[in-house]
């Protein structure tokens, strides 16, 4: 399924980009523009965003790493490490 008609991406293309970004570096925050970057594109219109977000949300490889959660807890002595 298209999810970005401007420049037409693929749903497939996001995931595969995920995935590309998450071997590349395991603790990648992933966002829209990083993926738009690593597919060399840029957006346009950004009518695609909250299908694009759904996108992202439904991959799980999309989340933040474990390591990265509650850093500020943790610089507070709030949190586990
Ligand atoms: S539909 Fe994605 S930028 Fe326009």
């Amino acid at each position: 399924m298209i999810v970005c008609h401007c420049m037409n991406i693929s749903e497939d293309e996001i995931r595969r980009a995920v995935d590309w970004m998450r071997a590349s570096d395991p603790d990648t925050i992933v966002t829209p523009g990083k993926v738009y970057r690593a597919l060399g594109k840029k957006a346009d219109c950004g009518g695609c965003l909250p299908l694009f977000m759904n996108t992202l949300e439904s991959h799980p490889g999309t989340g933040v790493p474990a390591e990265l959660c509650d850093l500020q807890g943790r610089r507070a002595g709030r949190g586990s490490e």
